[in-house]
């Protein structure tokens, strides 16, 4: 018998539908981190749902894994769930990201811990953690199984593990919307390099497809690893022009869309192309505004809360 569907949902605190506004000149920004990104309605949003889920920490340490300027950080403060005396400690393997966190992160004080690290080789000792939150970054681990094995190993018994990621194999685009802004976008990208930079058609190769599991193999990864309570759920999230001018503009995603294309050249095709492809999006509603504005992309997050046991973390 064939598993029932995760159900979708969107959760209470999402803001209401998009303003109808189509960016005129997006800029790009010399800052080419994750900052403008997450800092979009709909990316604060999701972030803040998990940190909502997550339980107070207090007398007890947070592992941030993958914690990049550490957006996930400050959405647990402001969620309430950092309560002194706690610690909290953040891993990312770029130091630059790591430099902007200790600097959003400074009015913590020593609670806070900042170390380079990958979620394959965790630079935290066994059983050390009481809540890991895994944001936004499982999908660039190699492999994935060797971040949930770390996970599992820094987690004390009892620990709460919680990951979200937008790159769930065959569920990271709501129906009827799979991948036609994607592939928009990125042959308005490949027009405006060809045009205005003079790159040519057999320059352009696949862009990198991070969806690498499904829902159930990442679920039997996490039960192979010993993590019990497995409690998953995929997130709907209206990406509209300013989530795609923020993710344009990050070196990383930049990099993946565009492989072999200098990656100032391809943030600024990026940036400079949402005007273009929510026009396109829209087409049917400039030739007649009656019909509804098409604002926005919709993504899947999947969501995943896990346990380790109580009574000690034996696989
Ligand atoms: C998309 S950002 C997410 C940052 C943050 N978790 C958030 O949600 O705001 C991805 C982060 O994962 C980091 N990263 C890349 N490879 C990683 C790895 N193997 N282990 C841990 N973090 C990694 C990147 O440096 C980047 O800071």
């Amino acid at each position: 018998m064939a598993a029932p569907e995760t159900p979708t949902v969107k959760p209470d605190n999402f803001p209401a539908t998009y303003p109808p506004l189509i960016p005129t000149e997006p800029q790009l920004l010399a800052d080419d981190s994750y900052e403008q990104f997450v800092s979009a309605p709909k990316i604060v949003a999701v972030d803040t749902e998990l940190a909502r889920r997550i339980p107070t920490v207090t007398k007890k340490t947070l592992l941030d894994n993958g914690t990049g300027t550490g957006a996930m950080i400050i959405h647990a403060h402001e969620q309430g769930k950092l309560v002194h005396p706690f610690k909290v400690v953040g891993v990312d393997p770029d130091t630059k990201a790591l430099d902007k966190a200790k600097a959003k992160l400074a009015f913590l004080g020593d609670a806070v811990e900042l170390i380079e690290g990958k979620s394959e080789d965790l630079p935290v000792p066994s059983e050390s953690v009481d809540v890991i939150i895994h944001a936004n970054s499982s999908h660039l681990a190699k492999p994935i199984q060797k971040a949930f094995s770390e996970s599992f190993r820094v987690l004390k018994p009892g620990g709460e593990y919680h990951m979200i990621m937008a790159y769930e194999k065959k569920r990271s685009y709501a129906e009827g919307m799979e991948g036609r802004a994607w592939g928009l976008w990125i042959s308005l990208v490949r027009e405006y390099l060809m045009e205005r930079k003079g790159y040519k058609k057999e320059q352009f190769q696949s862009p990198v497809d991070l969806r690498q599991h499904t829902e159930e193999e990442m679920v039997q990864m996490l039960k192979d690893e010993g993590f019990v309570e497995l409690e998953t759920e995929f997130v709907d999230v209206d990406m509209g022009p300013e989530e795609f001018v923020g993710i344009g503009n990050y070196h990383d995603f930049a990099e993946g869309a565009l492989p072999g294309i200098p990656v100032e050249d391809a943030r600024e095709a990026l940036v400079k192309t949402v005007p273009a492809l929510f026009r396109r999006l829209n087409r049917d509603h400039e030739k007649d505004p009656a019909k509804p504005a098409v604002v926005k992309s919709t993504r899947r997050w999947f969501f995943v809360k896990a346990k380790t046991r109580c009574s000690g973390n034996i696989k």
